[in-house]
């Protein structure tokens, strides 16, 4: 809401150079360019007649200020203490029409005073040279009885829609979302809310991975600072749920956002100069898992798991202590199959089955796959549909079975930036993860989760092996 000022001085000036009116000054932005008629007008007929003339000149002063052309009067409702304008534009959208009138009706019912006016209308901002915002303003005039005139009391101000500049259409999901892959990482966002809000998650997870999903011809509202996205009430029990920008700024085109609403928001930015993840993968088990955890604890180390889906159904409450320590949680498959030796439907099943898994064991959605075998081919990555982590240091953990000559093989191939394949499934490898993590940090390397090494903008489609080193399969 904004309120604008109104100035004495320079209604003198208007009053000395009209005499026919009596003015009312509007500030009104520089930068506002209005196109509007006026469509309604009731006049209060036991009115006194000087209420009635300020009333015209003002109605009058509003036309001749700001290009309004006057249309018939259209007879309207009048509310019990007030008569009231409403001044819309002309061959204005439906859905922006009816949001006017409603704000017109909430403000004019909740006048107090007899000798008030309201008027609605469409204004349009430019925010920058990208994009319009049409706002719905409804401003409030007192008469004041002593003086003849009227005065200016608030200004409501509400956006209704955002235009591109060049086109003057409406900002739309696919102009606003980068590609398909940034729509699929905000699907993941909106599931999200939908299981936030929901008094009892468990019950519509299924229906949430498998029949909620966010496509360019959604019904979405585009709103300043966040989107506003339908969602079916029947199976969720919400018509509605809101990403705000900030969330989903990796995924968005920042150019059809307001500057200001930019501003306010800090994006998460890997500082660090030499950072590593150390990844676990194929639990959890109720043995070296737990042990693992206690390690990590006591060296204050966060990592990923990306955890089997059959392993947190059998454990799930190590997947949910392994959420409770901090680290991350990915989805590693169901079973563990070789995925490029499924069909569709069935690679589908093990990775639904598994944010399941997850889900109801830690409350949480994983946002990151990786392969069994790291095998995968361009089916494959469709199907799966979310980011596909890698590795660049392979500890051969499971072959070796000796932590020396686990941490030897680790410590020879590491750089900044890497991703270190683990298997928490095996003592030995808890036993190098000790001296990994001594020997690491002795060098100045610091450990963070996958999500953070890519500053959490990894996209789904998208393969990553290391941080800087990912490629586009799509
Ligand atoms: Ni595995």
């Amino acid at each position: 809401m904004k309120k604008s000022q109104y100035t004495t001085e320079s209604r003198k000036e208007l009053r000395k150079r009209k005499n026919v009116l009596v003015f009312l000054t509007l500030c009104l932005f520089i930068s506002t360019t209005i196109s509007l008629s006026i469509v309604k007008v009731n006049v209060y007929d036991t009115a006194n007649q000087e209420f009635k003339n300020e009333l015209e000149l003002l109605l009058l002063e509003k036309i001749q200020k700001n290009n309004l052309e006057h249309t018939n009067d259209v007879k309207s409702g009048i509310n019990n203490l007030n008569f009231h304008y409403l001044i819309i534009s002309k061959n204005e959208n439906e859905r922006l029409l009816k949001h006017l009138k409603a704000q017109n009706k909430t403000h004019s019912e909740n006048l107090k005073d007899v000798n008030s006016v309201i008027f609605s209308f469409i204004s349009e901002n430019m925010i920058n040279d990208q994009l319009i915002y049409r706002n719905l303003v409804t401003k409030e005039y007192l008469w004041n009885e002593e003086k003849k005139i009227f005065t200016k009391k608030e200004e409501y101000s509400f956006i209704g829609e955002i235009l591109m500049a060049d086109t003057k259409e409406q900002v739309k999901l696919n102009n606003l979302v980068k590609d398909e892959a940034s729509l699929r990482a905000i699907n993941r966002v909106m599931q999200e809310k939908i299981l936030e809000q929901h008094p009892t998650p468990n019950d519509i997870i299924e229906d949430v991975l498998t029949r909620s999903e966010l496509v360019y011809e959604s019904e979405v509202e585009i709103m300043p600072a966040s989107l506003q996205i339908k969602i079916d009430k029947d199976l969720f029990g919400l018509d509605s749920v809101i990403i705000e920008y900030n969330e989903i700024i990796p995924y968005i085109n920042t150019k059809f956002i307001d500057p200001a609403v930019l501003e306010a928001q800090q994006s998460e930015i890997l500082e660090e100069k030499k950072v590593i993840a150390l990844t676990f993968d194929d639990g959890p088990n109720t043995t070296s898992t737990v042990r693992l955890l206690e390690l990590l604890a006591n060296q204050n180390v966060e990592a990923t798991f990306f955890l089997l889906g059959q392993m947190v159904s059998m454990h799930p409450y190590i997947a949910e202590e392994i959420r409770n320590r901090g680290h991350e949680i990915a989805n590693h498959s169901y079973s563990h199959p070789d995925l490029t030796k499924l069909s569709r439907e069935d690679i589908r099943e093990e990775v639904i089955k598994t944010d399941k898994a997850i889900f109801k064991a830690t409350g949480i959605l994983p946002k990151n796959f990786r392969a069994p075998y790291g095998a995968v081919n361009q089916e494959v990555i469709m199907a799966i549909g979310m980011p596909i982590i890698h590795w660049d240091v392979d500890s051969m953990d499971w072959k070796l079975k000796d932590s020396n000559s686990i941490v030897n093989r680790v410590i020879n191939d590491v750089q900044s930036g890497s991703i270190i394949l683990l298997h928490d499934i095996h003592e030995s490898s808890v036993d190098a993860v000790h001296k990994i993590i001594r020997n690491l940090s002795d060098q100045g390397y610091k450990f963070v989760t996958v999500s953070e090494l890519f500053s959490h903008a990894q996209k789904p489609y998208y393969q990553y092996f290391r941080v800087e080193n990912h490629s586009n399969n799509e």
